[in-house]
């Protein structure tokens, strides 16, 4: 089919996952690939049943890699880890196939077609409190893949996509927050404009990680549990939901004390005179629970800011990529 409008998208480039957003007739469709690959030994079923189950995947020699979505499965029926693109919000240094791997997951959520004029707008992490992660070389490194395809590229901080894909009804004033699986990204915003962002270094694959390591799972096995309709109710029968609770509480905890470090040390946040929404969003949001739970620690907290509304994102996993397609409409 020869489409002659310019598609315009936004695409979250997260370190679980990469998510399209498009426009779809009154709303939004989304497209979303697993960040993640693992390679198994050629045969030739095997080959054929990827392609007839449109697995994305593809031969090198004796071995075949299966990346996206159904990777983590794979991983999981063979008892290894699976391999990771990126970790912390960004290329993962220890990966030599980060970028081949990046590029692949790029194509299978935004079509082989090329791209030539088509505009998309891609999310960066903000800069963590006291890290030295290196996001202008990711940055970079995705800008050039993009342009590589066709496109017309700019990028936007991911607390402000989430802002833009959720706080249309405040104008773009408050706080958005994703809990993703590399990172906690935060922003604040007035009236669309950013006042502050922030990004802490725990995140899902941080509560897999380390409620692995109490446990003697792998982290692929605890995150596939943790997945599996785990809640923060406050009742933990199994080790491994316990585990997963303290995690959890580490990383709202980690959150909350950024945002209470943020707001005191800016100038500019008591100015705000009045309450503020905020929303929350990614992958990490989804347990029941986690809204109330956040809720409590802010409460505790004591910030110089006072919020109207604490509430989830009307789809956590999507609310990140729906920002940043907003922001390219309103190019
Ligand atoms: N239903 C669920 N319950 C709990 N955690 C989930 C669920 N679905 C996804 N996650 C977790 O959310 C994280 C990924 O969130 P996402 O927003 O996609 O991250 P990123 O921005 O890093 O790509 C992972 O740690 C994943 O395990
Ligand atoms: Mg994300």
């Amino acid at each position: 089919m020869r489409n002659t409008t310019k598609e315009v998208i936004g695409l979250d480039i997260g370190t679980s996952r990469i998510v399209a957003a498009r426009r779809e007739n009154d709303g939004y469709g989304f497209e979303a690939q697993l960040n993640a690959f693992v390679t198994i030994p050629y045969s030739r079923i095997t080959e054929n049943v990827l392609t007839k189950e449109s697995v994305p995947h593809c031969v090198n020699g004796a071995e075949i890699t299966v990346f996206g979505n159904e990777a983590a499965r794979i991983a999981d029926l063979l008892n290894v880890e699976t391999r990771r693109p990126m970790t912390r919000g960004v290329l993962n240094p220890g990966e030599p196939q980060s970028l081949a791997q990046i590029r692949r997951l790029l194509t299978s959520v935004l079509g082989e077609a090329p791209k030539q004029g088509h505009k998309v707008c891609f999310t960066v992490p903000a800069p963590g409190v006291g890290s030295e992660e290196n996001i202008t070389y990711h940055e970079t490194m995705i800008r050039q893949i993009l342009r590589d395809f066709g496109y017309e590229v700019r990028s936007l901080n991911e607390g402000l996509a989430v802002i833009y894909g959720e706080l249309e009804d405040s104008n773009y004033t408050g706080v958005g927050i994703s809990f993703g699986g590399g990172l906690c990204n935060v922003a604040l915003a007035y009236m669309s404009v950013p006042v502050l962002s922030f990004s802490t270094p725990k995140g899902g694959d941080f509560i897999d990680s380390s409620a692995a390591a109490v446990t003697g799972e792998l982290a692929n096995r605890v995150r596939l549990v943790k997945e599996d309709g785990f809640s923060l109710n406050g009742h933990y029968s199994e080790k491994i939901h316990q585990a997963l609770s303290v995690y959890y509480d580490d990383m709202m905890q980690s959150v909350v004390n950024g945002l209470k470090e943020a707001f005191e040390a800016s100038r500019n946040v008591p100015k705000l005179g009045k309450k503020i929404p905020l929303v929350l969003s990614g992958g990490s949001a989804l347990p029941a629970g986690f809204r109330d739970r956040f809720e409590k620690l802010i409460q505790e907290a004591s910030l110089p800011v006072q919020f109207s509304e604490i509430r989830l994102a009307s789809d956590p996993l999507y609310a990140t990529a729906k920002g940043a397609l907003v922001a390219a409409l309103a190019d």
